[in-house]
């Protein structure tokens, strides 16, 4: 089902230079980072996305990626365009230009179901959650179990659920109750065991922790490790840089809906990354994008 009308043949595939990561085509002319250099082909590749609401620019030429196995913070202000860029990829919004690859084939990603049927699972800051049923009936929400006679197959849905709640989250126990009843990082791991049940290789979690008090936070980050294990690559939209500093492998800044830079985690530091997000200051260490404040001549 991934692999529905929504491919065409990538020219990368076919050049020379296919397997080593270009330059993103926005911030050509830029020194590419040696960690950047020869990574292979990305698991996603937004390029060059541009979506404007009336005369505002919400989204302009960004360019990011993403590997398999790593976390890609999104940091920027309010209004920066980190979910409208987010958006985009998981077909809510339609962009105005710009193309997204998969494995280094492009695809054409118009609606939510596009996203999900190649893999690309989104997890809102709301969760988006049935309230007043169990752990099971959310993780099946519109796609339900039945048996033979037609009828609910309960049984087999909380067993599949426990299945993949344990791996995710080995002491979840509250199979019976409402969700509702279950604690915040207890609902987060039940939306994302939802978003990975059905094969997501691409998870995009917009502001998980945001609600979530430190002892449910960290265990969101232990699930965010876990997915990373697996070799599921997620995009983390976050305000607190601590958590994008203990989760993020590279980490992303947007301002007035232009890319400032892109670094890898380890080679920046929180000053760094704020004159990044207040001043569009982008350091040595990370690869500027359009976004990026001009030096002084
Ligand atoms: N559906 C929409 N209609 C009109 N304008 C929109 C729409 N969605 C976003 N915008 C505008 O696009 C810009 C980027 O908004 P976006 O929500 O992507 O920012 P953000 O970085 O996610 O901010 P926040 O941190 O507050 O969530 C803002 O100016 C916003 O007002
Ligand atoms: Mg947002």
């Amino acid at each position: 089902m991934a692999k529905k009308a929504t491919k065409k043949t990538s020219p990368r595939k076919t050049s020379a230079s296919a397997e080593i990561h270009d330059i993103p085509s926005a911030v050509k002319g830029a020194e590419p980072h040696k960690n950047v250099r020869e990574r292979g082909t990305p698991l996603i590749e937004m390029r060059d996305i541009s979506i404007a609401f009336g005369g505002i620019k919400a989204v302009d030429h960004a360019t990011v990626d993403l590997y398999p196995g790593e976390v890609v913070g999104l940091l920027g202000h309010n209004g920066a365009g980190k979910s409208t860029l987010i958006k985009v990829l998981s077909g809510a919004y339609k962009r105005d230009a710009g193309q997204i690859f998969i494995n280094g084939d492009e695809v054409a990603i118009t609606n939510p179901r596009d996203a999900k049927a190649l893999g690309i699972e989104t997890i809102y800051q709301t969760l988006a959650l049935a309230d007043n049923v169990d752990a099971a009936a959310n993780l099946y929400l519109g796609r339900e179990l039945k048996t033979n006679f037609g009828t609910l197959d309960d049984v087999a849905m909380e067993a599949e659920c426990r299945k993949v709640m344990h791996r995710l989250n080995p002491n979840f126990r509250r199979f019976k109750e409402p969700v509702i009843k279950l604690s915040g990082g207890q609902r987060q791991s039940v939306a994302i065991a939802r978003a990975i049940h059905f094969n997501a290789r691409i998870l995009i979690m917009d502001e998980p922790t945001a609600a979530l008090g430190p002892a449910e936070t960290a265990q969101v980050g232990e699930l965010i490790k876990q997915l990373k294990a697996e070799g599921i690559g997620i995009f983390l939209i976050s305000h607190d840089l601590h958590d994008v500093f203990d989760l993020a492998d590279r980490l992303c800044v947007m301002k007035n809906g232009k890319v400032v830079g892109t670094a890898h985690t380890k080679d920046v530091s929180h000053d760094d990354v704020l004159g990044m997000i207040i001043a569009g200051k982008c350091p040595k260490a990370a690869i500027p994008g359009p976004g990026a404040m001009r030096e002084a001549a």
